[in-house]
Order: structure tokens, then C-alpha cells, then sequence
């Protein structure tokens, strides 16, 4: 069996055996945190959930994060109970509560809470969302870097947004979940998505990036998760003249490309290696390398204005 890798491979960290978790207002033992077996988040996978990362004391463009997640709370009519600056302080308080100031990974989750009964209907849950926060040091591995991520592509598509709006960060991510199989069964790390018209479009936890002939190309962005990481590196390429397209594009251009890399807030740009077998570009990444650079720099601009 090959050494299966995932883009959110963190290095073995012991002080995570004993962290401490956000239920509900109370900050409990890992092992003591639990929700209820009628949390409509378990049942039926009806929440929303962020990924954040803490670097030096603030958690990178929380502003872009909260912005995401209110909107997918509202679309499925999924009342918060909490206003930004409340979320803040939860996120604040667990972070204090465990002693975490940097590389930090969060989950942030909200259902629309407890049951009245095992059923479907939204109404059924009566007794307001459950919030839970996740928190734990994390680093990712440096391997990853150098070896760089095996994609296959799979049959499972992203839908169109009448179905399951890819935008929707929601608890349920069955269809990215059976790309992961689909990928994982064919030997590979992740699963290259298309969309519906059979154009290159996203992998199954992270957004695509390729390079090609000095050009930064990612898809338009109609099918998959609207990505903070995805958008920064758009809008850092714009700012340091590095061209950048948002297009369509199949395979054939992805097979050619000179460089390829995925983005998301764990990982920030996670090289790839391999798609469908085929060797991408060299282990030389100058430009996804000047990305990296420029993403550092913009986390660290970030920090600095928020800690005034
Ligand atoms: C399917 C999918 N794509 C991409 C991303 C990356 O998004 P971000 O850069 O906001 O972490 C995520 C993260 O939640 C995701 O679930």
C-alpha cells in the first residue's frame, strides 16, 4: 500500500490529548465534550462550520470567515444567536482556555441544534443552535512541501447551486467525502473535481490553482467553496503583477501545466505533485513559491494591524 497523504496532515502534537472544547458556553475536557444523538448537525449533517487558524494571538482574516459563515447561516435560515464580536469571545475564551497563542487550527460549528424528534423537518429543532469549537495545535508537516499532493479525478462532480451549493460550508460534506473515497480508492491523496460541464474545478477539501506559461489559472469560481485562502491569493497576485485568470479550463490544461497547488486555511498553498499519474511541472515552484511569500507577508501584515 502507498504512504497516503492528506492536505491536512499536521505534525503529532501530545498537548491535543488534553485541550479543552467549546459546548455550548461551557469549556470541557475533549473526552467529556458530547452533543446529543438528536442534534440535527448528527442527524442530518443541517449546520455550518469555519475553518480558522490562530497566528500570534489573531485569528487570520476573521472578517472574511465571519462574513462566509453569517451568509450560509442566513441562507438556510440557520439563526446564530450570536453577533461577530460574540463569536470572537468564544473563540477567545477557548483559546485562553487552553493556552494557545499560535499555529492554532479551529472548527468552528454550529448546528440548528437539539430534536424534538428523529426527523427531518427544521422545526423540530426547538431549543436553539448548538455551537461548538474545536481547537488544536497544528502544524502542518513540512513533507508535504517537498513531496507535494497526488490528485486522481473523479467521477463525483461539484453540483450546480439549485442542489447543494458548493458555497455552503455545511456540516454535511458527503459529496466531497465520496470524491475523497473515489480518489483514495484509485490511489491517490485528494480528488480533482469537475463541474457539471466537465471543466477542472476543485478538489474535494481545498480550492485548485494551476500555472501555466507564467499564468496563475483557477476555475470561475461557479462550482466550488468560496474560498478566503483561494480569494487572497487571487488578490495578492493582482497586487504583485503576477497575472491571474478565473476560467474555465479542462484537463488537458491542468495535465500541461508548469506548476499546480491547492489552497485553504489549514495548509495556506500545498503543492501538487501528481494528477491522474502524471508528474506536474518539477519540484522548482517559482511562482506558487512567490505566492507562499506573499501569503506569509499578508498573514503578517494581518497580525500587526490587529495587534495595533
Ligand atoms: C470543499 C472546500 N474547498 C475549499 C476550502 C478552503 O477554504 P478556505 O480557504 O476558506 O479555508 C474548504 C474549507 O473549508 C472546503 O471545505
Amino acid at each position: 500500500m502507498t504512504d497516503t497523504h492528506t492536505t491536512h496532515d499536521a505534525l503529532e502534537d501530545p498537548r491535543n490529548a488534553d485541550i479543552k472544547i467549546y459546548v455550548n458556553g461551557d469549556l470541557v475536557h475533549r473526552d467529556d465534550a458530547k452533543v446529543s444523538v438528536y442534534d440535527s448537525g448528527f442527524m442530518l449533517g443541517d449546520g455550518m462550520w469555519e475553518g480558522l487558524r490562530l497566528y500570534d494571538g489573531q485569528w487570520a482574516f476573521f472578517e472574511e470567515h465571519m462574513d462566509r459563515f453569517f451568509n450560509s447561516c442566513k441562507s438556510v435560515s440557520l439563526d446564530v444567536g450570536m453577533d461577530e464580536a460574540a463569536i470572537l469571545e468564544a473563540l477567545s475564551a477557548t483559546a485562553a482556555a487552553n493556552g494557545m497563542t499560535t499555529d492554532v487550527h479551529c472548527r468552528l460549528m454550529l448546528t440548528r441544534g437539539v430534536k424534538v424528534k428523529p426527523f427531518q423537518h427544521p422545526s423540530l429543532s426547538q431549543s436553539g443552535p448548538t455551537l461548538v469549537i474545536i481547537m488544536e495545535h497544528s502544524k502542518p508537516v513540512n513533507s508535504l512541501q517537498s513531496a507535494g499532493i497526488r490528485l486522481a479525478t473523479v467521477p463525483q462532480v461539484r453540483g450546480l447551486p439549485m442542489s447543494q451549493d458548493a458555497k455552503y460550508n455545511s456540516h454535511s460534506k458527503l459529496n466531497c467525502v465520496i470524491a475523497c473515497l473515489q480518489a483514495e480508492q484509485a490511489g491517490a491523496d485528494e480528488g480533482l473535481m469537475l463541474d457539471p460541464h466537465g471543466f477542472v474545478n476543485t478538489t474535494n477539501a481545498c480550492n485548485f490553482f494551476i500555472v501555466r506559461r507564467g499564468e496563475v489559472w483557477t476555475s470561475t469560481g461557479d462550482y466550488c467553496m468560496n474560498g478566503v485562502t483561494r480569494q487572497k491569493v487571487i488578490d495578492l497576485c493582482k497586487a504583485d503583477g503576477i497575472p491571474v485568470l478565473e476560467k474555465n479550463y479542462s484537463l488537458y490544461e491542468a495535465y500541461g501545466a508548469d506548476e499546480a497547488f491547492l489552497t485553504g486555511t489549514f495548509g495556506a498553498q500545498t503543492p501538487v505533485a501528481m494528477i491522474d499519474g502524471k508528474p506536474i511541472g518539477t519540484s522548482d515552484r517559482p511562482i506558487m513559491t512567490r505566492i507562499q511569500t506573499l501569503y506569509k507577508r499578508a498573514i503578517a501584515d494581518y497580525v500587526a494591524a490587529k495587534s495595533g
